[in-house]
């Protein structure tokens, strides 16, 4: 709220006739209310509220609970399908091997992996790294979801058939699929491969150059320019 010359005016009477009368010090109220005492960002309030989560059996296999990491503005966001062992062990997205092959990726299309966002369709581990259970996915999507709209990114990249068919709501198959827009609550959606697939894939350049082709449109949507040899990662 503003003040006018008008209110200053009055309290600087007020104050003027309370020192008349006697006054020497005045205590004023803290406020308390909601608005000042939490302070907490949108993204540490959704980690708050998942707490020491339980609401699937994933939980009871885990060692850390992967909640995501990365810019909480980012313009870019990469969601994969859940996390590895590597993941499990130090409670972050994407830092296995095919992490590393995100994280090329990130670069070759001129970003940091600490200017995007990375998170998961399930935040904990699926045991001997299986697909997720539909319940289990259930359970996790709504904190995502709502990671998503505190990060409003302008474009979202689906890691893989998994991570794609939980966010569209139906199953799709990757090589249709892949390099075609679809939509997240309105944010464009680009599916793509994961990169775990394309290290499987190493023998045979089509893969990762047709991921390519996927992430120079992601690229072109968020005015990014490189060189344009990403696909040598
Ligand atoms: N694969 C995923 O889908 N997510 C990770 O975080 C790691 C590997």
């Amino acid at each position: 709220m503003g003040l006018s010359d008008d209110n200053l005016s009055e309290i600087s009477d007020y104050i003027g006739y309370l020192l008349n009368i006697g006054y020497s010090e005045m205590v004023l109220p803290v406020r308390q209310d909601a608005e000042v005492s939490n302070s907490l960002s949108p993204l540490s309030s959704i980690r708050q509220e998942i707490g020491d989560c339980r609401r699937c059996p994933l939980s009871e296999g885990r060692t850390n609970l992967v909640f995501g990491e990365g810019a909480a503005t980012a313009r870019l966001m990469f969601v994969g399908e859940g996390p590895g062992a590597d993941e499990d062990r130090e409670g972050r997205p994407f830092v296995g091997r095919a992490g590393q092959l995100l994280t090329r990726m990130i670069k070759a299309m001129g970003l940091e992996r600490s200017e995007v966002y990375i998170a998961n369709i399930v935040k904990c581990r699926p045991p001997g790294n299986r697909d997720p259970e539909q319940f289990e996915i259930e359970k996790c999507l709504p904190f995502l979801q709502a990671q998503i709209e505190a990060i409003c990114p302008e474009v979202i990249v689906g890691l893989g058939r998994v991570a794609v068919s939980s966010l569209l709501g139906r199953k799709v198959s990757m090589t249709r699929i892949r390099g075609n827009i679809q939509y997240f609550n309105g944010i464009p959606l680009m599916p793509t491969y994961h990169p775990a697939f394309l290290l499987r894939k190493e023998h045979d350049r089509k893969w990762k150059a047709d991921a390519w082709e996927d992430l120079k449109k992601v690229m072109a949507m968020l005015d990014l320019h490189t060189d344009g040899h990403g696909d040598s990662t």
